[in-house]
């Protein structure tokens, strides 16, 4: 889960991580009030979940709390890279010697944590990082050692920080990383990191990303979750404990296992090239143990997506053999009754792969076509696609 700028920001400061305070307000009006009542000179920001909001016209500085009004109304509803504004964020500006970037990630392809740190940060990381990846310091982190103060120094030291501030930037690179470990999170990113004149440290910006398979350890998190932008598909397959993405395609795509199911994508989309560029509506695992009730919360969470068209169920059959899908398939559709409007294609192969398909020849559901190979059902289901489309 990507946080805002304003959410990152406050899990930073529960880790002693210095930022400066800020209101998020979704009215000109509101921004006017915090704004006056920090009275003193603000920057009023897009708060999206996407980057290059200052080159997008989203980040604007504010003299006086009439100023902050004007610029709240030109941000909020400001289109970035289609990202609607809904909310901004009302802070105290600094003023700035020097902007840092430093961050943390899982480094998935190298299987270790990264640190990347550089004294060169601001708006321009991006070319920065294409042009002269050489300045922009790649330290990898120990997931078991971490961050102490002398892999902080390291750090430090490879970003080339001037010598004045070495140390501060220091104690913040420990604290960002006990932000890192203690919410699970992805990506922590800061940029800019300022020198302020006085030489203070302060992150202006902030980035991150938390791992959702650790939520459970974090009931807090869960109040990050912002309801106005979630998809409610998504909500109520996160509620019936689905995995589920919400794709912009027509076929509803129902598999058992991640893998079958990303290669469902695949031949879909392959097989609707021929049928009026048909796509796959989304991706939805059931996991190996797919139950009558787990099937029919699939279908039902499928069959509420208006984009979708048809639906195509393709399942091999392992420990949960073909018989107990099959039946899970026919349980669903009583279950679901009158809700269930769209054709399916099914597909099962697999452990008991002929009682399977019995059953749903008994069963005879006038939604129901049956087609023995992968491709075959892909390219049906992107032809019913396409006719009810
Ligand atoms: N509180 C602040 N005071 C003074 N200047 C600020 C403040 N916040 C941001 N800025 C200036 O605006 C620039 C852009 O802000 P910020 O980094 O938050 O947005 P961005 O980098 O464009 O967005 P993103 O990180 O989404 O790409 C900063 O590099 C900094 O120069
Ligand atoms: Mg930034």
């Amino acid at each position: 889960m990507d946080l805002y700028e304003y959410q990152a920001k406050e899990l930073f400061a529960a880790h002693n991580v210095p930022t400066l305070p800020g209101t998020v307000v979704n009215t000109p009006e509101d921004a006017e009030r915090a704004a006056a009542e920090y009275d003193t000179a603000v920057v009023v920001k897009s708060q999206v979940k996407i980057g290059g909001r200052g080159k997008a016209g989203g980040v604007k500085f504010a003299k006086t709390a009439a100023e902050a009004k004007e610029k709240a109304e030109a941000i909020l509803g400001l289109d970035i890279k289609g990202h609607i504004t809904r909310k901004v964020l009302v802070t105290v500006a600094s003023d700035i010697s020097e902007e840092y970037y430093v961050s943390y990630l899982l480094d998935r392809s190298n299987r270790t944590f990264l640190a990347m740190a550089t004294h060169e940060g601001g708006m321009d990381i991006e070319e920065l990082a294409v042009e002269r990846p050489e300045a922009l310091a790649k330290i990898p982190v120990d997931a078991i050692k971490g961050v102490d103060l002398a892999k902080a120094k390291e750090i430090v030291e490879a970003g080339r920080f001037p010598a004045a501030v070495a140390d501060e930037v220091a104690d913040v690179l420990v604290k960002l990383w006990e932000t890192f470990v203690s919410e699970d999170a992805t990506l922590v990113e800061v940029n800019p990191l300022v020198r302020d004149p006085q030489d203070k440290i302060v992150a202006l910006d902030g980035k991150v990303t938390l791992d959702e398979n650790a939520g459970f350890r974090h009931p807090g998190h869960a109040d990050l979750v912002d309801q106005e932008t979630e998809n409610p598909l998504e909500a109520k397959a996160k509620a019936l404990d689905l995995n589920y993405v919400k794709l912009d395609g027509e076929v509803g795509i129902i598999g058992n296992g991640a893998g079958l199911v990303m290669s469902t994508l695949d031949v879909v989309a392959y097989a609707g090239e021929k049928h009026g560029n048909v796509k796959p509506a989304n991706f939805l695992d059931i996991g190996g143990g797919a139950s009558a009730e787990v099937m029919a919360n699939g279908l039902d969470v499928i069959l509420n997506d208006t984009d979708v068209k048809s639906v195509f169920v393709n399942v091999f059959g392992g420990i949960t053999a073909c018989d107990a899908v099959a039946n899970g398939i026919v349980k669903a559709l009583e279950l679901l009754g009158d809700k269930a409007t769209k054709p399916l294609v099914v597909r099962l192969d697999g452990n008991n792969v002929v009682e399977g398909r019995q059953i749903l020849a008994d069963a005879n559901h006038p939604l129901v076509t049956v087609v023995d190979t992968m491709d075959n059902a892909a390219d049906k289901a992107a032809e019913l696609a396409n006719v009810g489309a």
